[in-house]
């Protein structure tokens, strides 16, 4: 039986979901007090000596999530929705062949994320040695890792910091600026601060179509993604607290409520995707 190795205190961190630690074998023990953030420490189980192992729910869909469900994602018609864990599982040694063989060279179908675009800038090898460390030990799925159990809106723009940077930071750029044409920002974005429902709705849902921004004109997609609520509250409180933004908390009932109003957000019809 293969034994899964992690190889260094970077490649830890970012094999927990958001932050949030994992279950440590002994050896990382150790290491991982370290490396554990203060805040973090009274919210998870002692270590047990289970299998450390990537798991799908709690390491490798926030990778996909960040840097491949701009063109993987439920409405792609043409390619796979890596969103999805039995699509994802299905396609697994194929996922790792493009993710860590060719991207080496050692294979000859093109690397994912497909090169130059803005996600094949911000992957990190650690993600990509996550994915293929996830693929031969099974593709486990796991479970949601329990939330950090943020109550204050400081223990909340923490949390929210992790998340932002693991996921929304590969196309809004960890200064919270976009790229132009492409992503709008989040930096002192007057759409975002004149309406924090309509923000929800936007991470709860995606949005498609034409937004103005500060001025600038974006026609693209942002995908929704599989968050909970208060990955969500966490995540737009650390946005709001940050990038000269207006200083809101958003609470995960305040989420919560947006689950069920109608979105109002996606104003025209979705453009095709560049791939169409
Ligand atoms: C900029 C858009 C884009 C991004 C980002 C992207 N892909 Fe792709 N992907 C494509 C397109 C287009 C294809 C189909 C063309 C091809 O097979 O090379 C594809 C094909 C694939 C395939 C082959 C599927 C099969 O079995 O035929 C895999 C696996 C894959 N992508 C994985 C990923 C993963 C994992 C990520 C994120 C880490 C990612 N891609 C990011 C556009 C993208
Ligand atoms: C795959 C790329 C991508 C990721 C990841 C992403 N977004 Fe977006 N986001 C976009 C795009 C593209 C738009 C503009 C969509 C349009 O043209 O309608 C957008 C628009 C927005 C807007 C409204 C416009 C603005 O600038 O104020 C907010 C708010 C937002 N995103 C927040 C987030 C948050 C929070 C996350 C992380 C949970 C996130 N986004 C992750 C691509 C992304």
């Amino acid at each position: 039986m293969k034994t899964f190795k992690i190889f260094t205190a970077k490649s830890v961190e970012k094999l927990s979901r958001f932050g949030r630690p994992l279950r440590r074998t002994q050896g990382l023990a150790l290491l991982s007090l370290l490396i554990t953030p203060a805040w973090s420490q009274n919210s998870v189980p002692a270590a047990s000596a289970a299998s450390d192992a990537p798991t799908y729910l709690r390491d490798i869909q926030p990778i996909f999530m960040g840097n491949c469900s701009r063109c993987h994602n439920q409405q792609s018609r043409f390619v796979y929705n890596w969103l999805n864990y039995p699509t994802a599982y299905a396609d697994r040694w194929e996922i790792k062949r493009r993710l860590w063989d060719s991207w080496q060279g050692r294979y000859y179908k093109e690397a994912m994320p497909i090169a130059n675009s803005p996600e094949s800038f911000s992957i990190s090898e650690a993600d990509r040695l996550a994915i293929k460390n996830w693929v031969e030990n099974g593709a486990p799925k796991g479970v949601v890792p329990v939330g950090v159990g943020a109550k204050t809106k400081g223990e909340r723009i923490i949390a929210g910091k992790k998340l932002f940077n693991s996921i929304c930071a590969a196309c809004h750029q960890a200064s919270g600026q976009g790229r132009p044409n492409v992503f709008p920002p989040l930096a002192d974005s007057d759409y975002l601060n004149a309406d924090k429902n309509r923000a929800i709705q936007i991470v709860l849902f995606g949005r498609q179509g034409e937004v103005v921004v500060n001025g600038m004109k974006f026609n693209n997609n942002m995908p929704s993604f599989p968050l909970t609520d208060e990955d969500i509250a966490n995540a737009l409180t650390y946005v709001y607290n940050s990038f000269g933004n207006s200083g809101l908390e958003i609470t995960p009932e305040e989420v919560n409520a947006q689950r069920s109003a109608k979105p109002q957000a996606v104003s025209t019809p979705a453009p095709k995707s560049e791939f169409e």
